[in-house]
């Protein structure tokens, strides 16, 4: 048995957790014993997104609090791996996780191994956390068709294991939660709004106005997103009356049908035993149940983590770190604001 110490600052939530994990790459078993996480989301609120040096500045503050939290008796501890988040992100807030990773090492864990993790593979193996994944042999969810969906990110892959994928596509421009938050702002609703625009959505009709499904019927698995975000831009501007709850449903629907209709032909064209759902845009509702209803009808497995730990958490990190210090895979502890999967 392992026990994982996980640290995560890539954007704006600091966070930190212990973990316990055993059975390796074959039957890795994951608990997560403490998950602490502090979002700075009244920080940037007034700025109506994330600043990098505030980031900065608030996880410099949080981390020893939370730490505290974490560990009262840090002499008691001996974790084996201390797991950190070096990219993608932004590169001052990766540094002050690194940091505090190395100073963790030095003052009270010299027996630990550092291990630089990787924030997408983090989102990746936070899969794992879910019970539906643990109650089951691993192997049977393999081959598998991922969607990564998040603020930074959309990424379909095809996975044979845990720990080998190859990419199908990727958004071309902004990212499906970046498009959710700028959606949020053009209707005046309060940062971070991917969360606010769901809310709405749900009080209105999303056959209401025909926003475009970038990318759906391009033969490539990529996605675009900001064509969609525009659209919605010149329709508030055109139409001020029209009803945010119906821009906000109609919006929803078109980027979830964009998302699917790729997922769903990547399930035509890939023999697959399971579809994995995963990152902060996997905490809305109307995408899980749509593609859940897709893995349905294609009799497959469907799932995705609890919303625990769709957004940025450190538990992910700590079983990411787990996969790559069992593959023998080195991140060097140095921010990387642009590292891929
Ligand atoms: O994974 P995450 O916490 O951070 C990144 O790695 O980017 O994802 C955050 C993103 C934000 O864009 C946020 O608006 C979006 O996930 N998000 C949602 C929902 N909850 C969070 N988007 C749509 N519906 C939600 N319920
Ligand atoms: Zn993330």
């Amino acid at each position: 048995m392992m026990k994982i110490l996980a640290i995560e600052t890539s954007c704006d939530e600091t966070a930190l957790a212990l973990l316990e994990a055993e059975g390796g790459l074959r039957a890795p078993k994951i608990r997560v014993k403490k998950n602490l996480v502090s979002s700075q989301i009244a920080v940037h609120a007034p700025f109506g997104g994330v600043v990098p040096n505030l980031a900065k500045r608030e996880h410099l503050k949080n981390l020893p609090v939370l730490f505290k939290e974490l560990l009262p008796r840090p002499a008691r501890y001996t974790p084996d791996i201390i797991a950190v988040t070096v990219g993608p992100g932004l590169e001052p807030a990766l540094w002050t996780g690194i940091n505090f990773a190395k100073e963790l090492h030095t003052t009270h864990f010299p027996k630990a191994k550092l291990v630089g993790t990787n924030h997408l593979e983090g989102h990746l193996a936070s899969i794992l956390l879910t019970s539906g994944v643990r109650r089951r042999p691993l192997h049977e969810l393999f081959p598998s068709i991922a969607l990564l969906v998040s603020g930074g990110h959309t990424i379909i892959l095809s996975m044979d294991s845990l720990v080998k994928w190859s990419m199908l596509g990727e958004t071309r421009d902004d990212a499906v939660g970046e498009a959710f938050d700028k959606v949020a702002r053009i209707l005046n609703l309060p940062y971070p709004g991917g969360p606010e625009v769901a809310r709405l959505a749900t009080k209105g009709n999303p056959a209401a106005i025909p926003f475009p499904r970038p990318m759906l019927h391009d033969t490539s698995y990529d996605f675009s997103f900001s064509g969609l975000k525009t659209s919605v831009l010149y329709h508030r501007r055109d139409h001020p009356r029209a009803s945010p709850a119906d821009i906000a449903a109609s919006f929803e629907e078109a980027a979830i049908d964009a998302l699917a209709g790729k997922v769903a032909r990547a399930l035509r064209e890939y023999p697959t035993h399971s579809l994995l759902l995963s990152g902060g845009v996997a905490a809305n509702r109307a995408l899980r149940a749509r593609l859940a209803m897709l893995a349905k009808k294609h009799r497959i497995l469907f799932f995705a983590p609890p919303f625990a730990y769709n957004t940025d958490n450190a538990a992910m990190i700590g079983v990411a770190g787990y996969l790559t210090s069992l593959r023998g895979k080195r991140y060097p502890l140095r921010a990387n604001g642009t590292l891929s999967l």
